[in-house]
């Protein structure tokens, strides 16, 4: 029988655990803000950004929420990054990924002051986390970090298998693994004979956007499965990019989807808001 990876219950203790640390913050008068920049209303990055205010008043953040219309310039959004970046009272500023055609996202990253760069999507966090220096990292990668920790899983000497080349999952989730020991190959759309590597996978991470891809065939028996994905199947029910059915019977511990990641990436987010006074 294998173990379901509770990513609800992990992700309720880590917010237990910055709710305590951001109220004695509060007694030493320090207070935590986030600023949070929706462009557009595409109902998808609306719930996911309505989760992560809802989640700062949890643990007792503040957010200051900056909706903008769908024709925001490229200019007009820099200038509004540019005001948060000076603002003293801002800890994190947060910019809603996808950002709409008429604006380039990496501008928009990249002028987010480092310091202030909570999602770990900035040149200078990506860099330190690629030499091991201090430095935000991406919500999705560490939140699956802590996921393994958590459940009991040894990263160190483990064959860890990345499906996917993201800037936001695949590629820190590589560098991730690697810091804690594990040896580490990353698969993605050009990759062949892709099930040969990833049923030499004792952990396998699959961030490939494609509902239900991974079925049994991808994977060893005995190895623990991280299902990144979330999408609505033919039903319209949420399914992951892992063929759940298919695949768990053959896992010894796999993150189910609603339930698994998505939790944690907004717990991850609040601990990178805490680490922000810290
Ligand atoms: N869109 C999808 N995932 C993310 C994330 O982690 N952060 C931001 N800002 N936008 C996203």
């Amino acid at each position: 029988m294998y173990q379901l990876i509770d990513g609800k219950k992990i992700s309720q203790e880590i917010k237990e655990e910055l709710k305590e640390k951001v109220a004695i913050r509060k007694e030493e008068g320090k207070e935590i803000c986030l600023a949070v920049i929706q462009v557009g209303s595409d109902p998808a990055s609306s719930v996911y950004v309505g989760n992560k205010k809802k989640a700062c008043a949890y643990i007792g953040i503040e957010s200051l929420s900056y909706e903008l219309p769908e024709e925001t310039t490229q200019q007009e959004l820099l200038k509004l990054i540019d005001k948060l970046n000076t603002d003293k009272k801002v800890n994190g500023i947060l910019v809603q990924l996808p950002l709409p055609k008429q604006i380039d996202e990496q501008k928009v990253i990249q002028a987010i002051a480092p310091e202030k760069d909570v999602d770990g999507f900035h040149e200078k966090n990506v860099g330190a986390l690629c030499v091991g220096s201090k430095g935000y990292v991406s919500c999705t990668p560490l939140g699956i970090i802590q996921l393994l920790k958590r459940s009991g899983v040894e990263i160190s000497g483990k064959n860890c298998v990345v499906i996917g080349r993201s800037n936001i999952v695949g590629k820190p989730m590589a560098l991730l693994l690697l810091r804690e020991n594990g040896t580490v190959t990353v698969c993605h759309s050009r990759t062949q004979n892709m099930q040969e590597i990833t049923r030499q996978a004792d952990i396998l991470v699959v961030a490939v956007g494609k509902p239900k891809m991974i079925d049994a065939s991808y994977v060893k028996e005995g190895a623990v499965v991280i299902d990144v994905g979330i999408h609505r199947d033919e039903n319209n029910k949420l399914c992951g990019d892992v063929d759940f059915e298919d695949v768990a019977p053959h896992t010894s511990a796999i993150t189910p989807v609603p339930g698994g990641v998505g939790p944690m990436t907004i717990a991850m987010l609040m601990y990178n808001c805490v680490s922000s006074v810290e």
